[in-house]
Parts: C-alpha cells; sequence; structure tokens
C-alpha cells in the first residue's frame, strides 16, 4: 500500500502550477498577480481586484466602468428562478439555498455553452460574480419573510448588496461610506487564497469538465464548514457563547485541553504561522468602525480579551496561533449588523472571482489532468464469503 505518499490534507502537494496569488506563510504575505493585499484592500476597490484576478491586470477608467456596467446588466436573476426560494422551509441556511440556486443556474445557461469559447467563459464568469449577491440577498430575504429587493442599477457593486439586505421598497436607504467601504475591503481580502479547500473542490470538479456553475455549487458547500469560511459565523456564537469577559478565562483552559475539543474560533491558520496579513488590516478597520459608529458592545469586549490573552498564552504562541481573517470579518459584519448566517455567504461573494480566475486558468492550461488522488487501502486484501448463498 505504500506505493503512494500519504498526504492527509494535502499539506505538502501542490495541485497546480497558479499565476494567480502568492502567499508566504512565514513572512505573512499575500499577493494577488503581484499586488500587496495591503494596496489593493486600502487603495483599491473589490471591483478593481475582482478585474484583476480575471484579466491579469487592474483595469483603467473605461475598463472599470465597463466592468461594471457589464456587471449591473448581468445581476438580475430570471423571474422563474424565484420559485426555487419559495421550496425551502424559512430556517433554511442561506448556504445551502445559496449553492442549490448556483446549481440551478447552470440549467438556464446550459444549451449554448460552449467551453472553448473564451468570450463565452468571460460571459459565464461575469454573470455568476453579478448573480450571486441577488441570490444571496434574495435567500437572506425569504428567510426572513421580507420582501425581496430587487438590485439598483445606480449603485457600486458593494453597496447595492448592502442595499439589498437592508431596504425597503420605495424606500430611501442612507447607508454611511465607512459602511460599504468596510464591507468592499472584506470582499477584497477574501477574493482569492490559492488552493484552499473551497477552490480545490472547484478545481477538482472542473477538472472533470463540468459545467463551472457546479464547479462553483462545489465551492460553496466546502466554504460552508465551521474549518473554512463558516469561521466567521462560529466566531460571533462563540463569542455569544462565552457571554462575558468574566468566563473568558474558563473557555481559554478548555481551548488548552488536549482532552478538549473545543477550539477557539478564528485562531490558527494552515498557512501563515506569524500573523495573518488580512487579519491586521482588518484589526484597524475594526478599530475605525467602532470609533466612527460608536460601538459599545460586551461582544467585542470579549473578543479584545481573548485576543489579549492569547497573543500572550505560551500555548497558543508556542503552536503559532494568531487571530485569523475571520475573527475580525464576523465581528465587523457584526458592527454592520449583518446577520451572522449571512457571514459565510459574504465570503462566498467575495470568493468568487478568485473561483472564477482558477477556473479560467485551470482551462487555459493544455497539461490539465482530471484531480484524482490515489489512497493507501486498509481494509482486507480477499475475503471468502462466510455462507455460500
Ligand atoms: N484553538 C485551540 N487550539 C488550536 C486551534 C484553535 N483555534 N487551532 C489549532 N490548535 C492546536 C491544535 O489542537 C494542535 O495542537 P497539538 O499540536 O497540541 O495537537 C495544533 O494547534 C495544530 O493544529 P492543527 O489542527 O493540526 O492545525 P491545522 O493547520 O490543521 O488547522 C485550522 C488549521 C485553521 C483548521 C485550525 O487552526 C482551526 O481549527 N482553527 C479554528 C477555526 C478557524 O478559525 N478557521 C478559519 C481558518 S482561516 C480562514 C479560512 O481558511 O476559511
Amino acid at each position: 500500500t505504500g506505493m503512494f505518499t500519504l498526504d492527509r490534507g494535502f499539506t505538502s502537494t501542490a495541485s497546480c502550477r497558479s499565476r494567480i496569488t502568492y502567499i508566504d506563510g512565514d513572512l505573512g504575505k499575500l499577493m494577488y498577480r503581484g499586488y500587496d493585499i495591503a494596496y489593493l484592500a486600502t487603495k483599491k476597490s473589490f471591483l478593481d481586484t475582482a478585474f484583476l484576478l480575471l484579466h491579469k491586470e487592474l483595469p483603467n477608467k473605461d475598463e472599470y466602468k465597463n466592468f461594471l456596467l457589464e456587471l449591473k446588466k448581468r445581476s438580475f436573476i430570471h423571474e422563474s428562478m424565484r420559485k426555487l426560494f419559495d421550496a425551502f422551509p424559512d430556517n433554511a441556511h442561506p448556504m445551502a439555498i445559496l449553492s442549490a440556486a448556483v446549481s440551478a443556474l447552470s440549467t438556464f445557461y446550459f444549451d449554448h455553452l460552449d467551453m472553448d469559447s473564451p468570450d463565452q467563459a468571460k460571459e459565464m464568469a461575469h454573470r455568476i460574480i453579478a448573480k450571486i449577491p441577488t441570490i444571496a440577498a434574495f435567500s437572506y430575504r425569504y428567510s426572513q419573510g421580507l420582501p425581496i429587493i430587487y438590485p439598483d442599477l445606480d449603485k457600486g457593486f458593494t453597496e447595492n448588496f448592502l442595499y439589498m439586505i437592508r431596504g425597503y421598497p420605495h424606500h430611501h436607504i442612507d447607508l454611511k461610506p465607512i459602511e460599504v467601504k468596510a464591507l468592499d475591503t472584506i470582499f477584497t481580502l477574501h477574493a482569492d487564497h490559492e488552493q484552499n479547500a473551497s477552490t480545490t473542490a472547484v478545481r477538482v470538479v472542473a477538472s472533470t469538465h463540468a459545467h463551472p456553475y457546479a464547479a462553483i455549487s462545489a465551492g460553496i458547500g466546502a466554504l460552508w464548514g465551521r474549518a473554512h469560511g463558516g469561521a466567521n459565523e462560529s466566531v460571533i456564537r462563540q463569542l455569544e457563547l462565552i457571554g462575558s469577559v468574566e468566563n473568558v478565562d474558563k473557555f481559554i483552559a478548555k481551548a488548552k485541553d488536549p482532552n478538549d475539543p473545543f477550539r477557539l474560533m478564528g485562531f490558527g491558520h494552515r498557512v501563515y504561522k506569524n500573523f495573518d496579513p488580512r487579519a491586521t488590516i482588518l484589526k484597524n478597520l475594526q478599530k475605525q468602525l467602532v470609533n466612527d459608529l460608536s460601538i459599545d458592545s460586551e461582544l467585542m469586549e470579549v473578543a479584545h480579551r481573548i485576543e489579549e490573552i492569547a497573543l500572550n498564552d505560551e500555548y497558543f504562541i508556542k503552536r503559532k496561533l494568531y487571530p485569523n481573517i475571520d475573527f475580525y470579518s464576523g465581528l465587523i459584519l457584526q458592527a454592520l449588523k449583518i446577520p451572522k448566517e449571512m457571514f459565510a455567504v459574504i465570503f462566498v461573494i467575495g470568493r468568487t472571482p478568485g473561483w472564477i480566475a482558477q477556473w479560467l486558468e485551470l482551462k487555459e492550461q493544455p497539461d490539465m489532468k482530471i484531480a484524482r488522488p490515489r489512497q493507501h487501502y486498509l481494509g482486507p486484501l480477499e475475503r471468502t464469503p462466510k455462507y455460500d448463498i
């Protein structure tokens, strides 16, 4: 059985060659197509970043305008897809609805799909980036029994999403620029992260030449888990469970206990062993939001206390466990009054350009192979039946 190297969790296997995202886990560096994440998050918008991932260069003014227009044009979903939302129970998790709806989207764009046409691939890419926020907002509105809000073509990409979550028909809504900027930054920081679990899921499905939306739907499934995109929701659930600053010590002790499976959500990372550069950017943003929106909550205090203890505790230092992006994105989304069931969905909106860029790259590679790992078989080699019937 030893013919193949056993690599559980693929910690030392590169599954592809890629020119999209560079990570140096020891130095805490993250770059998309050679641009530092701090530059993109502070000086550029999510749409600039999405364009960069898809088209390999940052857009100039005209390209940006056209890109936004392309997305706006495609931001509505087929009216008959609304029936789909009715089929789910009220308490359905928006991630389940999103993955089902994205898969269902492939039924609307199947007949004329020529996978090898670059123009069609680009259209598929724009369409999915444009429609996912609408599907995401609809799934939330249906789950709450709220009137659905159609996209507002006069609004920017991120502003429109916040509007579809918060708005009411025929009612003007004030969205603070700092809120839009905070969400836009969260999208940017999530836009790609090389061969993480969900991107790998997308590539595995795409490697069989399946429909790209089936691949994206698989990515959404992989992102749902709490070890990946579900972490920011778990961060808030855990902070609520801890409840008050006095309880923090007890839970830190649980996290350190080798016989207790309890883990501090939002701590640790497979690749970043010094710090997560995305977390540093969000930590600053969180401070700014707390000031600008005058947020004063027990939850923030609990989070602050955990951070303080863990950063100085031998257990966490020895294992190189630092707050990751989800620790702060959970807190920021909470400050933006976005319900926690939507946190992973927001991760999906941010990650979609990355998944699509990876799909386009895979299609461009002439040496692309179907993803098909081997195993170490541990079962019996040959058995004779006990009863011959
Ligand atoms: N709290 C307490 N102990 C931990 C934690 C934690 N959050 N994370 C890791 N450890 C311990 C773990 O028990 C082990 O200890 P020991 O060596 O004594 O057995 C050691 O640290 C190494 O852990 P590991 O599970 O082997 O590390 P990994 O690289 O396989 O896992 C991780 C990385 C992110 C899954 C893990 O740190 C974790 O479960 N963190 C909490 C969930 C979380 O925040 N996930 C978001 C990840 S970042 C965004 C994303 O990718 O979506």
